[in-house]
Protein backbone atom coordinates (compact mmCIF):
# COMPACT_ATOMS: atom_id res chain seq x y z
CA UNK A 1 0.00 0.00 0.00
CA UNK A 2 1.29 3.11 -0.98
CA UNK A 3 0.00 7.04 0.22
CA UNK A 4 1.30 9.99 -0.93
CA UNK A 5 1.49 12.64 2.10
CA UNK A 6 1.12 16.30 1.08
CA UNK A 7 2.04 19.57 2.61
CA UNK A 8 1.60 23.07 1.51
CA UNK A 9 2.84 26.20 1.92
CA UNK A 10 4.91 27.55 4.90
CA UNK A 11 5.02 24.03 6.62
CA UNK A 12 8.23 23.68 5.98
CA UNK A 13 8.72 26.74 8.47
CA UNK A 14 7.52 24.61 11.54
CA UNK A 15 9.55 25.47 14.52
CA UNK A 16 10.12 28.84 13.59
CA UNK A 17 6.62 30.25 12.60
CA UNK A 18 4.30 31.22 14.85
CA UNK A 19 5.24 28.31 17.81
CA UNK A 20 2.20 29.30 20.03
CA UNK A 21 0.36 27.27 17.09
CA UNK A 22 1.60 25.58 15.65
CA UNK A 23 4.05 23.87 18.17
CA UNK A 24 8.00 24.09 18.54
CA UNK A 25 8.69 20.84 16.46
CA UNK A 26 10.70 21.62 13.45
CA UNK A 27 9.77 20.27 10.02
CA UNK A 28 12.53 17.56 10.06
CA UNK A 29 10.72 16.28 13.26
CA UNK A 30 7.45 16.09 11.24
CA UNK A 31 8.98 14.20 8.20
CA UNK A 32 10.73 11.91 11.16
CA UNK A 33 7.67 11.72 12.70
CA UNK A 34 5.20 10.76 9.35
CA UNK A 35 7.98 8.37 8.21
CA UNK A 36 8.17 6.08 11.67
CA UNK A 37 4.19 5.93 11.11
CA UNK A 38 4.51 4.47 7.64
CA UNK A 39 6.77 2.31 8.93
CA UNK A 40 4.79 1.27 12.02
CA UNK A 41 1.86 0.77 9.62
CA UNK A 42 3.59 -1.39 7.25
CA UNK A 43 2.49 1.83 4.27
CA UNK A 44 4.93 3.05 1.86
CA UNK A 45 5.26 6.77 1.94
CA UNK A 46 5.93 9.69 -0.55
CA UNK A 47 6.31 13.09 1.01
CA UNK A 48 6.07 15.62 -0.68
CA UNK A 49 5.90 19.56 0.36
CA UNK A 50 5.70 22.91 -1.72
CA UNK A 51 5.27 26.19 -1.29
CA UNK A 52 3.91 26.86 -5.08
CA UNK A 53 0.26 25.94 -5.86
CA UNK A 54 1.25 24.70 -9.33
CA UNK A 55 3.88 22.44 -8.14
CA UNK A 56 0.92 20.86 -5.45
CA UNK A 57 -1.68 20.56 -8.56
CA UNK A 58 1.21 18.64 -10.48
CA UNK A 59 2.10 16.27 -7.69
CA UNK A 60 -1.42 15.37 -7.48
CA UNK A 61 -1.75 14.29 -10.80
CA UNK A 62 1.38 12.88 -11.01
CA UNK A 63 -0.09 10.74 -8.28
CA UNK A 64 -2.88 9.37 -10.63
CA UNK A 65 -3.00 5.26 -10.48
CA UNK A 66 -0.13 5.40 -8.86
CA UNK A 67 -0.95 5.78 -5.22
CA UNK A 68 -3.60 4.18 -3.09
CA UNK A 69 -4.41 7.27 -0.96
CA UNK A 70 -3.56 10.76 -0.19
CA UNK A 71 -3.11 12.74 3.16
CA UNK A 72 -2.82 16.30 2.44
CA UNK A 73 -2.24 19.82 4.03
CA UNK A 74 -2.92 22.27 1.92
CA UNK A 75 -1.92 24.62 4.08
CA UNK A 76 -3.05 28.31 3.49
CA UNK A 77 -4.45 27.08 -0.27
CA UNK A 78 -6.98 25.54 2.06
CA UNK A 79 -8.50 28.52 1.77
CA UNK A 80 -8.25 29.87 -1.62
CA UNK A 81 -7.24 26.92 -3.79
CA UNK A 82 -10.51 25.53 -6.27
CA UNK A 83 -7.43 24.00 -8.49
CA UNK A 84 -6.21 21.85 -6.05
CA UNK A 85 -9.95 21.25 -5.35
CA UNK A 86 -10.39 20.18 -8.68
CA UNK A 87 -6.89 18.40 -9.14
CA UNK A 88 -8.10 16.07 -6.26
CA UNK A 89 -11.18 15.64 -7.47
CA UNK A 90 -9.69 14.41 -11.26
CA UNK A 91 -7.44 12.03 -10.04
CA UNK A 92 -10.57 10.81 -7.38
CA UNK A 93 -7.80 8.66 -4.91
CA UNK A 94 -9.33 8.47 -1.26
CA UNK A 95 -7.76 11.62 0.01
CA UNK A 96 -7.88 12.97 3.67
CA UNK A 97 -7.17 16.11 4.93
CA UNK A 98 -5.00 16.96 7.56
CA UNK A 99 -4.43 20.65 9.65
CA UNK A 100 -2.28 20.76 12.68
CA UNK A 101 -4.41 23.43 14.06
CA UNK A 102 -7.37 23.54 15.24
CA UNK A 103 -9.03 25.57 11.84
CA UNK A 104 -12.26 25.80 13.22
CA UNK A 105 -11.63 28.26 16.22
CA UNK A 106 -9.76 30.71 14.35
CA UNK A 107 -10.06 33.82 11.75
CA UNK A 108 -13.04 33.47 9.73
CA UNK A 109 -11.30 33.00 6.57
CA UNK A 110 -9.83 29.78 7.82
CA UNK A 111 -13.59 28.40 8.07
CA UNK A 112 -13.61 27.15 4.25
CA UNK A 113 -11.46 24.17 2.67
CA UNK A 114 -11.99 24.09 -0.78
CA UNK A 115 -9.58 21.10 -0.86
CA UNK A 116 -11.85 19.75 2.07
CA UNK A 117 -14.77 19.21 -0.02
CA UNK A 118 -12.97 16.45 -2.05
CA UNK A 119 -11.46 15.07 1.20
CA UNK A 120 -13.13 11.59 3.06
CA UNK A 121 -12.33 13.17 6.38
CA UNK A 122 -10.33 15.99 7.63
CA UNK A 123 -8.16 15.82 10.83
CA UNK A 124 -7.89 18.86 12.53
CA UNK A 125 -6.12 20.57 16.10
CA UNK A 126 -4.04 17.48 16.71
CA UNK A 127 -0.75 18.45 15.99
CA UNK A 128 1.55 15.76 14.26
CA UNK A 129 -0.82 12.91 15.81
CA UNK A 130 -3.44 14.23 13.18
CA UNK A 131 -0.61 12.73 10.45
CA UNK A 132 -1.22 9.12 12.04
CA UNK A 133 -4.52 9.48 12.46
CA UNK A 134 -4.87 10.34 8.58
CA UNK A 135 -2.80 7.40 7.91
CA UNK A 136 -4.22 4.59 9.62
CA UNK A 137 -8.02 5.75 9.17
CA UNK A 138 -7.15 5.85 5.21
CA UNK A 139 -4.95 2.53 5.71
CA UNK A 140 -8.28 1.01 7.12
CA UNK A 141 -10.48 2.45 4.51
CA UNK A 142 -8.85 1.24 1.37
CA UNK A 143 -7.52 -2.05 2.72
C1 LIG B 1 -2.77 24.88 8.54
C2 LIG B 1 -3.89 25.88 8.78
C3 LIG B 1 -3.95 26.90 7.66
O1 LIG B 1 -5.02 27.81 7.90
C4 LIG B 1 -2.66 27.67 7.59
O2 LIG B 1 -2.68 28.59 6.52
C5 LIG B 1 -1.46 26.79 7.53
C6 LIG B 1 -1.43 25.57 8.31
C7 LIG B 1 -2.60 23.89 9.71
O3 LIG B 1 -1.93 22.89 9.51
O4 LIG B 1 -3.10 24.15 10.81
O5 LIG B 1 -0.46 27.13 6.91
O6 LIG B 1 -3.10 24.11 7.39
Amino acid sequence: MKFLVIKGPNINMLGIREPDIYGKQNYEALLEYITCVGKDANVELELFQSNHEGAIVDRIQSAYGKTDGIVINPAAYTHTSVAILDALKAVAIPTVEVHLSDVSMRESFRQISYAGMACLKTVKGKGFEGYKEAILWLKDYVT
